[in-house]
């Protein structure tokens, strides 16, 4: 049967598209807010990090009630995916809202998460946000979302997508463009004349998919995932099955669902709603969560596999002390934390002394990861990163990946050049409207590197993402004709010597410190003599053009590029040291 009283939406939104504002609104006009809750305060709220490299990286979920439903909103992580997390996210929806600002219209970073929307089936709703903006084009932002739709493989259904127009800061959606006041009601009807309750079967034995984790200190791990069937009841003793259909016990000490918010602790919930229940200690995601008198377990959804590894270890080099936690019990302890909720983690120890192997999804997985504990106040020096490899059968296999593409058409060239170098081979090739849509199978050793070579070839245009593919039978090397040097200037220098060398060899990086600029070369032979060029002039940043390119290239990356660009191109006899105010290169044996 159908539940009428719940909806399961999932919002899909660029950064910036206004999301946080808008849900915000939509709490606060359904009427469960206190005012004085919400002065300054936004409910969504993303971290730094998250912004600066335009990708979500923790999904935030809340819950609203209005008139007598309740509409579970469940945040989709918007780029990054680290081991199928937007699949198992979009999983817990009966519907999409996809959030698109005005004037800037749909995003290619959005793509990955609306195409994975479409296979499963899911019909988006479209609003067509920040219509208050004096430079809006409402119009021909929904055409725009039409030719995405339709590139994007929506089927007929889909391509008839509901539509409304609204601004999350002044609190109204409207079906007029026009318009400039208002409530955010008309959003809400459409949510629940759109998004189907949840199909459920109430009365069998409760069971429930386990699709994220979290954990707290005082519990330690929690399950989150939506009712399948059934109900539970606080106390209720439950059996979770593991993989391999292992058995372990547990109990609903606490049963909590999403509020205003984020979690409030219910007495019983059922079939179709998404709770987090604590009092499972060993759970894991993709296990099912059940009653032990009949503990069939529902399909399990896997987790990619890690293939990179790297050695993390505290820093010994002379930028030693200057962080907050410095020590192996504090490296150690972040550790342990990260891998409760960050699934396709894994931490073993190493053969190095007092240091940890951490592997993960890939650079980007394993950089957003060290930059965080940067921020954080950590310091940690870290190794060559290096693919997973197992040996089957006696024979050395390596990971592969299943790489996905978006690209402008006409940089189709350069893409299709990068990852053919790297034994990538293609496997689908999509050309609808101006972007074209390129699948690939490819090692992961060929990836390393992959991502800001494909920047700067299509000037920062191409979009990619990777799953796990399987493992394959090793085939030589993968030619690296790129190398890296690592630099640390002082302001003048930085500048000047950044416009000699784009001049003169590639591409160079610098992300701007209070004194100091941390920079990256990235040309063909790059020696750490060519550190010792003289500075000349100062000329300003955003002048720089890449040599060959007439269009502005990324000069001032965040950091975090700047640290996945040195993982990118370490060689084995260096290690990238990680302070809160430096990434820095250095030769394993200084003296
Ligand atoms: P992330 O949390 O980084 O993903 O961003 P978001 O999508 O949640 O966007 P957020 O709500 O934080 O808004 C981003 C920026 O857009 C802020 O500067 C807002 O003030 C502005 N903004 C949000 N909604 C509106 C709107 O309806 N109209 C206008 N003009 N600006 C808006």
């Amino acid at each position: 049967i159908r539940r009428d009283d719940l909806r399961n939406i999932a919002i899909i939104a660029h950064v910036d598209h206004g999301k946080t504002t808008l849900v915000d609104a939509m709490l606060r006009q359904s009427g469960q807010f206190r005012a004085s809750q919400l002065q300054g305060e936004q409910i969504l709220d993303s971290n730094a990090l998250e912004r600066e490299r335009g990708i979500t990286i923790l999904a935030k979920n809340i819950a609203i009630q209005y008139g007598g439903t309740k509409i579970n909103v469940i945040d989709t992580p918007g780029h990054a995916d680290f081991g199928g997390e937007v699949e198992r996210t979009l999983g817990l929806a009966d519907g999409a809202l996809l959030l698109v600002d005005a004037f800037e219209g749909p995003m290619p970073q959005t793509k990955f998460v609306l195409r994975k929307a479409f296979e499963r089936k899911l019909k988006p709703i479209v609003v067509i946000n920040k219509i208050d903006r004096p430079d809006a084009r409402p119009d021909e932002v929904l055409n725009e979302i039409f030719d995405t739709f339709i590139e994007l493989g929506a089927n007929e259904e889909q391509a008839d997508f509901p539509y409304i127009f609204a601004s999350g800061k002044a609190g109204f959606a409207s079906h007029d463009p026009q318009a400039r006041e208002g409530t955010i009601q008309p959003l809400l009807d459409l949510i629940l004349r759109h998004v189907p309750g949840p199909e459920v079967n109430p009365d069998g034995p409760f069971k429930l998919l386990v699709t994220s984790l979290d954990f707290s200190e005082y519990v330690g791990r929690i399950a989150i995932g939506r009712i399948h069937s059934g109900s539970v009841k606080r106390g209720t003793k439950l059996a979770i099955v593991k993989a391999g259909g292992v058995i372990a016990n547990g109990a609903a000490d606490q049963v909590l669902v999403f509020d205003k918010l984020g979690r409030v602790e219910v007495e019983s919930a059922s079939a179709g709603e998404i709770v987090a229940i604590v009092g499972v200690p060993a759970i894991d995601i993709g296990d099912t969560v059940t009653v032990p008198d009949d503990p069939t377990p529902l399909p399990r959804i896997e987790v990619d596999e890690p293939t990179l590894s790297m050695n993390f270890r505290v820093n010994d080099g002379p930028l030693v002390g200057e962080g907050q936690f410095l020590t192996t019990r504090h490296l150690k302890e972040r550790l342990d934390r990260e891998l409760i909720s960050n699934v396709a983690l894994r931490v073993e120890p190493s053969d190095e002394r007092d240091a940890f192997r951490v592997s993960g999804r890939g650079l980007l997985h394993l950089s957003v990861l060290i930059e965080t504990m940067r921020r954080e106040g950590y310091e940690l020096t870290v190794g060559k990163p290096e693919v997973i490899l197992k040996r089957i059968d006696g024979v050395l296999h390596e990971p592969y990946e299943y790489l996905v593409v978006d690209v402008p058409q006409g940089q189709m060239g350069p893409v299709m050049e990068l990852v053919g170098a790297r034994r990538g081979e293609m496997v689908k090739m999509d050309v609808k409207g101006a972007y074209a849509h390129l699948e690939f199978t490819i090692p992961a050793r060929g990836l390393l590197g992959l991502r800001t070579r494909l920047l700067s070839a299509t000037q920062g245009e191409a979009i990619l993402h990777h799953n796990f593919h399987g493992y394959q039978p090793m085939k030589g090397e993968i030619p690296r004709r790129v190398n890296g040097v690592m630099v640390s200037m002082v302001r003048g220098q930085a500048v000047a010597y950044a416009l000699d060398h784009l001049q003169q060899r590639g591409t160079m990086f610098v992300s701007p410190g209070d004194e100091v600029y941390e920079g990256m070369i990235i040309a063909e032979n790059a020696r750490s003599e060519d550190l010792l060029v003289n500075p000349c002039k100062e000329k300003k940043l955003t002048n720089i053009r890449a040599a060959g390119s007439d269009k502005n290239i990324l000069l001032k990356p965040p950091r975090q590029l700047t640290l996945e660009i040195a993982l990118e191109y370490i060689e084995s006899d260096e290690l990238v040291e990680v302070t809160p105010s430096k990434i820095r290169l250095r030769k394993r044996h200084l003296t």
